[in-house]
């Protein structure tokens, strides 16, 4: 079997950036199911399909023209939509909403789940996202979930998103932040929570490098 390590955890605690350090380390590969979420809503706003309409947007996940392009210098992973570049755009909190408004649908989950598990590649695999432990790779050979406070995650999102060169405020990304892991947390069909065999990890006052050691420690053992 080839070897996974899940990370799952709310939005803005550090998965992405962490996940891609972890592969870069163990030279394995990454999945980021969170772009897939994000990929399936901007695609849906290009073909018009309502945000409520599950049967057209699982037909729409099962035939989704979305690649991803590893740039390990960069510590990024460029997302491509039909071709098109499209990683600033799926950034936005407006794309990150979307995607946590179609991620409710049991259908659209359905469709994404046979192409989440086809990223399971020699020789191992970093998936980060909401359910990788408790659904998609249920038998991981490690489990992580990653918290931090409300207050810090919108931190480190708004520094993010500055970073990037995309337009976002404090005040407005934590309510955002708030009402999306609500969403996240309360839904029927794999909510966010922590698999029973997973360690958690507060990073609220832990470095990158300090929670990159830590899980590469729990690797070892
Ligand atoms: O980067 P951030 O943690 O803010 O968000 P993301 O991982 O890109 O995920 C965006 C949204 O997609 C989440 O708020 C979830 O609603 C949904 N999602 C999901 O339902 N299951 C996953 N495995 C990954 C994301």
């Amino acid at each position: 079997e080839v070897p996974v390590i899940t990370l799952d955890g709310p939005s803005g605690v550090g998965k992405g950036t962490v996940s891609l350090r972890l592969a870069q380390q163990l030279g394995w590969h990454t999945l980021d199911s969170g772009a897939l979420y994000r990929a399936l809503a901007l695609a849906a706003v290009r073909h018009s399909i309502s945000l409520q309409d599950e049967v057209a947007l699982a037909q729409l996940a099962i035939y989704l023209d979305v690649h991803f392009k590893a740039t390990p210098a960069l510590e990024t992973t460029q997302v491509f939509l039909e071709t098109q570049e499209v990683s600033a755009q799926l950034r936005t909190e407006t794309c990150g909403a979307m995607a946590s408004q179609l991620a409710i649908l049991p259908a659209v989950r359905q469709s994404l789940l046979e192409r989440q598990r086809t990223f399971r590649q020699l020789p191992g695999l970093v998936a980060e996202g909401r359910d990788m432990g408790t659904v998609v790779f249920n038998d991981a050979l490690l489990k992580i979930f990653l918290t931090a406070s409300g207050e810090e995650r919108a931190q480190r999102r708004y520094k993010q998103l500055k970073e990037k060169g995309i337009d976002a405020k404090l005040d407005s990304l934590i309510t955002e932040i708030a009402e999306r892991d609500n969403r996240d947390m309360t839904r029927t069909l794999a909510p966010l929570q922590v698999a029973t065999d997973a360690q958690v990890i507060d990073t609220t006052d832990l470095s990158i490098e300090q929670v990159v050691a830590c899980i590469l420690q729990q690797v070892s053992k």
